[in-house]
């Protein structure tokens, strides 16, 4: 039975407060309470589930499956090709046969392949040139859990190293490398990872190489992902790299999310990986993951340096992300080739452990900078908005100490929220102090009224108006008409307590 991860987190954790009081409440009716509680969880459980699947849900009967657009000249269904979705048969080679097809009517705009409703069992296939994905309603592509299956790759060229072992890493279960025009849609079907096995074999230490993503496009240009749900990668979610000109739009990406930080957690991996792309949009999407939501990158240290290639141009806008054990959208710290020109705006982070977060080390190089937030929801989060550059997590001791990153040019405008212990961290070094960082108009609820919960270290700015809570020293103050109030003398002064 497919469910959504969240929903289930919030049940199961109304479930546990309610067995707490429980003995309080009764001694002698327990059963008759049981089968009370039982009855009206399984309910509202079910009333739920029908809510988020179905959309629309008449006394148990769905509504007729709506008809598959034609979208390209050309559209195949999987069935054509000798696909069984009946998530036992193994549909690679009809997937395969299916992207070949289609590879022969790129000069005729393309060709559309249609995944019908089922459960699709496949190996890792390539996508191909003017390809449309069409995954219906009720169409679940399952990716096998056998890693014999799947082909290993050079590690990527920006990392020099798998990330998790050194050498080759698996490629992707949906996977593309110098294409064009590649869209991956459909009515909310969902690609499904079954990572679960591959989690468990990471964790006793039972994999040679790197896990491989759910999707991933490499070195390729005008791709749209838009109306259909990934959910349990082995490994990142979504991972552009090196791309051109991406469009993600209205996906749901879910993965099991951990309650308890710091323990040897399921770490799925970044959900929406972001390397080196160039002009992307991502909009309308909601992301509940185990490890950071949208994570953009560049490549890490002397490999990233070589490469040199940034993230940049990217708006990211409308998006409801939970990262319970690390953040909602996060730049670095792999960030060597660069990362400018990002906007995020109208972002919610809920039930979280930070919001939004750049991070960098020594040995990176590269720079952050152009980088715009701009209204900024946090919802019970430890931490709101996180800059740190002591990150020091290096692939080899090839990597080049004084090669330090630039960071600036960074605005918050409209930050709200509540139930916040710590809103800001920004902690600069005298290596890597942070440059004209910008807040305007803040407003945050916080958890415990604590003096220094503004907390700097080595940045220079400003904030504009009111803000709240008080700021740190370091910044100087004007006011809504922008004249200066106060001038900073300490912008280096540190007052960082990771303890509280
Ligand atoms: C798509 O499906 C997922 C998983 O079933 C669900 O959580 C999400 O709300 C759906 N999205 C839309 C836009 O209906
Ligand atoms: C695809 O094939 C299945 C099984 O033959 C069929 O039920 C379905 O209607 C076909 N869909 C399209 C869009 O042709
Ligand atoms: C997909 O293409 C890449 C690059 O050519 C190749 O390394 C990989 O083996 C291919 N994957 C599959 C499943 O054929
Ligand atoms: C998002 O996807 C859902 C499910 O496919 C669809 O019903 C809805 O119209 C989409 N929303 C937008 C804004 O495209
Ligand atoms: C990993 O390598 C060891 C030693 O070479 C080998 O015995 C084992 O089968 C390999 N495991 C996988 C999953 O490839
Ligand atoms: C970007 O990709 C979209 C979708 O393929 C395409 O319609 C658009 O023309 C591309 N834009 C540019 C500037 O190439
Ligand atoms: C910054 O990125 C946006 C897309 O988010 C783009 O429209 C704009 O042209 C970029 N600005 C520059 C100076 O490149
Ligand atoms: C701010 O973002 C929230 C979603 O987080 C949205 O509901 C609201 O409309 C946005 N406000 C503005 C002024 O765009
Ligand atoms: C500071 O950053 C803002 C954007 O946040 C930019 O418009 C401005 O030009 C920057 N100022 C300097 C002196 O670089
Ligand atoms: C603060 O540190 C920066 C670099 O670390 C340095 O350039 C600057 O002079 C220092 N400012 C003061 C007032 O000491």
């Amino acid at each position: 039975m497919m469910v959504d991860t969240s929903t289930l987190g919030r049940f199961h954790h109304q479930r546990l407060e309610f067995k707490r009081c429980l003995p309080a409440i009764i001694t002698s009716h327990r059963t008759l309470f049981t089968v009370l509680w039982i009855a009206a969880f399984a309910s509202v459980f079910i009333w739920q589930r029908n809510v988020v699947v179905g959309g629309f849900f008449l006394f148990g009967r769905t509504l007729p499956p709506r008809p598959i657009p034609k979208l390209r000249p050309v559209a195949f269904n999987l069935t054509d090709f000798g696909g069984v979705g009946d998530g036992v048969t193994l549909n690679t080679e009809a997937f395969e046969r299916a992207v070949s097809a289609i590879s022969k009517l790129g000069k005729k705009g393309g060709g559309q392949l249609n995944v019908p409703p089922g459960r699709w069992l496949t190996a890792p296939f390539n996508l191909t040139s003017h390809m449309t994905l069409f995954v219906a309603q009720d169409a679940v592509i399952l990716g096998l859990d056998d890693e014999k299956y799947w082909p290993l790759m050079p590690p990527l060229p920006s990392y020099g190293y798998g990330r998790e072992h050194p050498g080759p890493r698996y490629g992707s279960l949906i996977h593309g490398q110098n294409l064009k025009d590649i869209v991956i849609t459909g009515h909310n079907g969902t690609i499904n990872g079954q990572g679960q096995t591959w989690w468990k074999k990471y964790r006793q230490k039972r994999l040679n190489h790197t896990r491989g993503p759910l999707v991933q496009i490499m070195w390729s240009s005008d791709i749209v992902i838009a109306d259909i749900t990934l959910r349990d990668s082995p490994f990142w979610t979504l991972h552009p790299y090196d791309c051109k000109n991406i469009t993600i739009r209205n996906v749901t990406i879910l993965a099991p999310v951990t309650e308890a930080p710091n323990t040897d957690g399921i770490d799925p991996g970044k959900e929406l990986m972001i390397n080196s792309c160039e002009d992307m949009l991502i909009e309308d999407c909601y992301i509940s993951t185990g490890d950071d939501a949208i994570a953009i990158k560049s490549g890490w240290d002397q490999y990233g340096i070589a490469y040199g290639r940034p993230s940049m141009n990217i708006m990211i806008r409308n998006l409801v992300v939970r990262s319970v054990v690390s953040a909602g959208v996060s730049i670095g710290s792999e960030m060597s080739g660069g990362v400018s020109n990002v906007t995020v705006e109208n972002l919610l982070v809920w039930g979280s452990r930070r919001a939004v977060r750049i991070k960098t080390a020594p040995g990176r190089g590269g720079f952050v900078r152009h980088i715009t937030y701009r209204n900024l929801t946090f919802d019970n989060v430890r931490v709101g908005i996180v800059i740190k550059t002591d990150y020091n997590e290096h692939p080899d001791d090839g990597y080049d100490p004084s090669a330090l990153p630039v960071l600036r040019d960074i605005s918050f405008t409209t930050v709200h929220g509540q139930g916040v212990r710590v809103p800001v961290r920004i902690h600069g070094s005298e290596e890597i102090p942070v440059r004209n960082v910008t807040f305007r108009d803040m407003s945050v609820g916080l958890t415990y009224k604590k003096k220094h919960i503004f907390q700097c270290a080595f940045v220079q700015g400003r904030v504009i108006g009111t803000i709240f809570p008080a700021p740190c020293e370091n910044l100087d103050r004007y006011n809504e008409h922008g004249q200066l109030v106060k001038h900073s003398a300490s912008q280096n002064v540190t007052d960082i307590d990771y303890d509280f």
